[in-house]
């Protein structure tokens, strides 16, 4: 079985939409863990009710980032995963934990890349008045928001919109690529091709 294991922060309503891909059959794989960095992310308690196992590592006990990612890199290395999905990880990883796992980290970001790396991505789109906003499936690499894209939903920004409308439309189309990605992924039919060397 094709197994995956989640990390998150917070809500995790793209887990649920992984789990009810999942359970329906439309994912072939299994979730083996919900690893979050913090104890009162309200996905831990959706991965509770579906039964998978969650495990709680709290940034807050580690004295830098690397004995955290190194805490975190051995966690995840026991279910022996095929892929890592960062859903809602508010954390960013250092250097050498995304290397031991390129090409089987993938992460979701609020914007159509390679537009709008890092944070406040509605409010800039709307600043710069795009017609059209989005979110991106990648690979995660090093270099921050900048790995290979995988799948990405456009939707359309409209006049009357502010930063909380845009930011619930591009939520929406979330709920249907990242599923779909992690589906493509599972059988086979996305693959990482590492920009390195080219
Ligand atoms: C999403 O907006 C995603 O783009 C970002 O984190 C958020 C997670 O939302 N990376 P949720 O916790 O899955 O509801």
């Amino acid at each position: 079985m094709y197994k995956i294991i989640v990390l998150l922060s917070g809500n995790g309503s793209n887990l649920q939409k992984i789990i009810e891909h999942i359970d329906s059959g439309e994912i072939k794989a299994e979730i083996s863990a919900v690893i979050s960095n913090r104890p009162d992310a309200y996905g831990l308690q959706r991965a509770t009710k579906a039964n998978i196992p969650t495990v709680v590592l709290e940034h807050t006990h580690f004295s830098d980032r690397e004995s955290f990612d190194e805490s975190l890199a051995q966690i995840i290395d026991s279910y022996e995963p095929d892929l890592i999905v960062l859903a809602g990880f508010m954390r960013i990883l250092s250097d050498t934990f995304v290397e031991q796992f390129e090409g089987k980290l993938i992460n979701i970001h609020p914007s159509l890349l390679p537009k709008y790396k890092g944070l406040h991505t509605h409010k800039r789109a709307l600043e710069n008045s795009e017609t059209e906003h989005g979110a991106s499936v990648h690979f995660v690499i090093p270099e921050l928001d900048a790995g290979s894209v995988i799948l990405q939903g456009v939707v359309p920004v409209k006049p009357s919109d502010t930063e909380e409308t845009l930011a619930e439309r591009v939520h929406q189309i979330e709920h249907i690529i990242y599923p779909k990605a992690i589906k493509w992924l599972a059988e086979g039919k996305a693959i990482n091709i590492p920009l390195a060397g080219l």
